[in-house]
C-alpha cells in the first residue's frame, strides 16, 4: 500500500480524455484500487479520481455512506431535469471551495472493482460527488461547472463567514 501523490490544477493529466480499463481484476489495477482508498483516507476525501492521481484511466472511488466504493468504466445519467447548488471542494484544488449546480438525482452503472457490473441510484450529496468524480475522467474540474464565481472562496474565510453569521 501507498499514499500516492495527488496532481493538481495544472497537471495536464487533470485534462485529458481518460481511457476505459479492460481488466479491473488485473493485478496493478487492484493496486491502484487499494492505493487510491489509502490516498482518499489519508486526504479526507469523499471522492478520488485515478486522474488525480496521475493514471489517466475511467475509474473513481467514492465514499456511499460508510462503504468505500471503486467504480470503472462509470456512466451517470440524470433522472430528471432537477438541479440544486452545493458546496464543493477538490483535492486537485486544494483550500477552495465553491458553489456548483448538480443534477440531484442520477443512475450511475460501471464495473466493481471484481469486474463485475454494478448500478444504482444516487441522490443529494452521493449524486453531487458522483457527478464530481465522473468529470475528472473528462477533464473537467468543478470550477468549469459553476455558473456564479462570487461564489468561490478559500474555505478558511468562508467558514469564517459562516462563524461570525452564527
Ligand atoms: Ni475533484
Amino acid at each position: 500500500m501507498a499514499i500516492l501523490k495527488i496532481a493538481r490544477m495544472g497537471h495536464p493529466v487533470l485534462l485529458a480524455q481518460a481511457a476505459p480499463v479492460a481488466d479491473p481484476t488485473a493485478p496493478d489495477m487492484r493496486r491502484l484500487v487499494r492505493d487510491m482508498a489509502e490516498t482518499l483516507v489519508d486526504a479526507g476525501g469523499i471522492g478520488l479520481a485515478a486522474p488525480q492521481v496521475h493514471e489517466s484511466l475511467r475509474l473513481f472511488l467514492w465514499r456511499d455512506g460508510d462503504t468505500l466504493r471503486a467504480l470503472f468504466n462509470p456512466e451517470l445519467a440524470p433522472l430528471g431535469p432537477e438541479r440544486a447548488l452545493g458546496w464543493e471542494g477538490c483535492l486537485s484544488i486544494p483550500g477552495l471551495r465553491g458553489q456548483v449546480p448538480r443534477f440531484t438525482r442520477v443512475a450511475w452503472r460501471g464495473l466493481d472493482q471484481n469486474g463485475e457490473p454494478t448500478e444504482g441510484v444516487a441522490e443529494g450529496l452521493a449524486a453531487r460527488v458522483l457527478q464530481h468524480e465522473n468529470d475528472h475522467l473528462d477533464g473537467i474540474f468543478y470550477l468549469m461547472r459553476m455558473e456564479d464565481l462570487s461564489m468561490l472562496g478559500f474555505a478558511e474565510e468562508l467558514a469564517r463567514v459562516q462563524e461570525q453569521a452564527r
